[in-house]
């Protein structure tokens, strides 16, 4: 049965008119398990959760390291640290990608330093071991010297190894279950959104430092809620409620927040959030322009800033993809849809380029690491560029000097400068615990849920409590 405004689209004879809703944002989970969840500040910040998160999460749970792209040619490789962990990922045949522990098995010196490109052995830079690509040694200077030792080292230890959507994984633990059975349903989401993110293109990579614990960083990414708040000039007007509301469906080691559709048994409630005073004041920010100077974008009388803002989005669209702009249904020009796949990595959906990943630096539990990348569609048939080389911000740069972020730098902006003040009141909260919403905070509690189980918590048992602290 067309709907409505594809039979409308016909009768005027207008360009076919894109389905209002996409099937793939019909399948609607029951909402997340219900009620209020308080979690004990000293996960935070205190060494112990630090190193047993290293055991229990970084060594055991599959992890995005690098895009395909990155490692194009056989030998190419990247340095991937979480934590003080280092695995070198690197290209070992056209469809082949393994990952070695960074740690020579003589004196256990870093293997690489640095991203290659060509490689065709890895040598230590300390005594001159080598070992192939492939991990097998091909050289033990002063072999003569280590009688009954060449066994144990004639490999390099490794890393299970996997990709899905252009993203590379690894897994340190030999045991752990395949890649396709941890994402689960995640691929098939995004292949019934006709969303291939493995042809997108890294158009911006940007690394921050950011001195607060990677839970704290990637909860600030984890909902919408604080929009209204720390993002005051995002506010849509109040004619518009469709984008202001949003679900959680579960679909176990990943949540996908979504819009809410019409027909949403679990829609968020009225009075979600404060709301933009004007239609034009919810089109003003999306741009940078002089104020003295008339807005870019004006809404007429009588005019919706959402539909103004998707039609704008069309065209631009429109001149990167062709007509395909037109297939897109207007829910994905007006919301994001965003998906956090356990333990950090979050992929949007619809036509965001947005991917986020989130790791804890060296054995620092109050500083993490924040990667962003735009993920950008590509026209088919045209050679896609190569990918944007990482920004890592130094110490005297914040996201906001990072351009390539366009107007987003200013929202990461806002977002950095509330996590290291969470990561200081954690410090002195008299509560002893943070407390996360029943609709809002949602995914922050399927986080932490995930987090209870892979650290062996799931029935309360701290390790503050076990300790006696
Ligand atoms: S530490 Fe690598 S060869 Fe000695
Ligand atoms: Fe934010």
């Amino acid at each position: 049965m067309p709907s409505d405004a594809e039979t409308k689209a016909r009768e005027v004879g207008a360009a076919k008119a894109p389905p209002p809703y996409p099937a793939h944002l019909k399948v609607e989970k029951p909402p997340y398990r219900p009620g209020v969840m308080r979690v004990p500040v000293d996960r935070y910040f205190r060494q112990e959760y630090h190193d047993l998160e290293v055991e229990r999460i970084w060594k055991k749970c599959w992890q995005w390291v690098c895009r395909e792209d990155e490692i194009p040619e056989v030998g190419d490789y990247i340095v991937y640290d979480v934590a003080e962990l280092s695995f070198i990922v690197v290209r070992t045949a056209p469809g082949e990608i393994k990952a070695y522990w960074n740690s020579c098995p003589h004196r256990a010196r870093r293997l690489c330093d640095f991203d290659g490109t060509r490689a065709r052995e890895f040598r230590c830079m300390f005594h001159g071991w080598a070992w192939g690509i492939d991990g097998a040694m091909t050289d033990m200077t002063c072999g003569w010297d280590f009688p009954g030792t060449r066994d144990e080292v004639s490999r390099l230890p490794e890393a299970k190894t996997g990709t899905w959507g252009g993203f590379v994984f690894i897994n340190p633990d030999p045991a752990c279950e395949s890649l396709a059975e941890f994402l689960g349903e995640l691929p098939d989401h995004f292949e019934k959104a006709g969303l291939d993110l493995s042809k997108r293109w890294t158009q911006v990579h940007v690394v921050a430092d950011v001195p607060c614990n990677w839970k704290v960083l990637q909860e600030a990414f984890l909902e919408a809620w604080h929009v209204h708040t720390t993002h005051p000039q995002l506010v849509y007007p109040p004619t518009d409620r469709a984008v202001a509301g949003m679900r959680w469906d579960d679909f176990g080691n990943w949540i996908r927040s979504a819009p809410a559709l019409p027909t949403d048994e679990h829609k968020a409630p009225p009075g979600y959030s404060a709301a933009a005073e004007t239609e034009q004041a919810a089109v003003n920010p999306r741009y940078d322009w002089d104020l003295n100077l008339d807005p870019p974008l004006k809404v007429q009388p009588g005019e919706k800033a959402i539909d103004v803002l998707r039609a704008r989005s069309r065209e631009v669209l429109r001149g990167v993809i062709g007509e395909a702009a037109d297939d897109i249904p207007d829910v994905h020009l007006a919301a994001g849809e965003m998906c956090l796949v356990w333990p950090n990595l979050h992929p949007w959906g619809g036509l965001s380029r947005l991917c986020y990943r989130f790791r804890p630096y060296k054995s620092d539990p109050n500083r993490a690491l924040m990667d962003v990348l735009y993920l950008s569609p590509w026209p088919e048939g045209v050679q896609k560029p190569p990918p944007a080389p990482a920004h890592v911000l130094g110490p005297d740069e914040t996201i906001g000097d990072a351009p390539e972020l366009g107007q987003l730098a200013r929202i990461f902006q806002q977002d950095l400068a509330n996590v290291p003040k969470v990561q200081s009141g954690l410090k002195t909260s008299q509560l002893g615990y943070v407390i996360l919403s029943d609709h809002n905070e949602a995914p922050v509690r399927h986080f932490h849920d995930l987090y209870d189980r892979w650290m062996g918590f799931e029935n309360g048992d701290y390790l503050a409590e076990r300790s006696g602290l």
